[in-house]
């Protein structure tokens, strides 16, 4: 934006999107994990919850560099003065040489134990680098909280990146060579077609590709945001045919049941027929 855009461009914007939300009414209680900047939907949540004064618990359990990266600090600390029900437990890779006197390293099993009573029995949320992310899911279903509990919201390029158009996948931080094995997994004959319904068109449907992409080589208009599975913009109806999904967050079983699939995610070694 800022080396492309001028004043009096026209630009497109879409409202919030996605399932990684908490309103206070999915659980009496909720434990919120982040990493780094993957504080940010967790303090949307916070915000929230502060605001309509909801009487649950809520266990914040932040890991970041150093203290310097600490975002939201002073807001949290100003919110837990004022909220009795949230508990902040934070730790620092790197503190040595800072005025932080909490704890250090990562987020841990025996961090995570003792910052949160009953664990297993609570909704989580889970935010942050997708290494961190992948460790922690690990680490939680360890420790015995169930995977349905667990709720995660990737941010930057994750498992299932679609790469944007014009771009190879490289370009878009997937590696090559797991861009590949992904479609190697499913690869059949390319002889499938996918029709697009609503634009009466018909091309060809390579293993490897998403909906998405084929759709935008074929000139047929399906809105997109995120392109990893997680926004839920790209919803589109699946008329006939199946497809396989590397990321389906975006997807609640309504959405599965009436036929839904994420354009960005589907793909197919037969053929399809799909409303766009
Ligand atoms: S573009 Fe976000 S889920 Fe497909």
């Amino acid at each position: 934006m800022h080396d492309q855009l001028k004043a009096g461009d026209l630009i497109e914007v879409a409202g919030p999107s996605g399932a990684f939300t908490f309103t206070g009414a999915e659980a009496d209680s909720v434990v919120l994990i982040g990493g780094g900047v993957g504080i940010t939907p967790l303090m949307a949540a916070i915000r929230y919850l502060s605001a309509i004064a909801w009487p649950g618990q809520i266990y914040l359990v932040y890991g970041a560099q150093t203290t310097e990266q600490f975002i939201f600090r002073d807001e949290l600390e100003y919110l837990q003065r004022r909220m009795n029900n949230l508990h902040v437990a934070a730790t620092m890779v790197r503190a040595a040489g800072t005025s932080w006197m909490g704890s250090e390293g990562q987020i841990t099993a025996e961090f995570l134990t003792q910052a949160v009573p009953d664990l297993t029995r609570r909704r989580v949320h889970l935010c942050g680098p997708p290494c961190m992310m992948d460790a922690l899911r690990k680490t939680l279903i360890g420790l015995g909280v169930p995977r349905v509990q667990i709720k995660t919201e990737a941010f930057g390029p994750a498992r299932g990146a679609v790469p944007p158009p014009g771009k190879v996948a490289a370009e878009a931080q997937m590696p090559a060579t797991e861009a590949s094995n992904q479609g190697a997994a499913t690869v059949g004959p390319a002889t499938a077609t996918i029709r697009f319904a609503t634009s009466d068109r018909v091309v060809a449907l390579p293993p490897d590709k998403s909906v998405l992409e084929v759709a935008e080589g074929a000139g047929v208009s399906i809105d997109y945001s995120c392109r990893v599975g997680v926004c839920g913009v790209c919803k589109t109806h699946l008329l006939q045919g199946n497809v396989t999904m590397e990321v389906q967050d975006a997807l609640t079983a309504d959405d599965k049941g009436n036929g839904l699939i994420l354009a960005c995610q589907a793909r197919s070694v037969g053929d399809l027929v799909v409303e766009a």
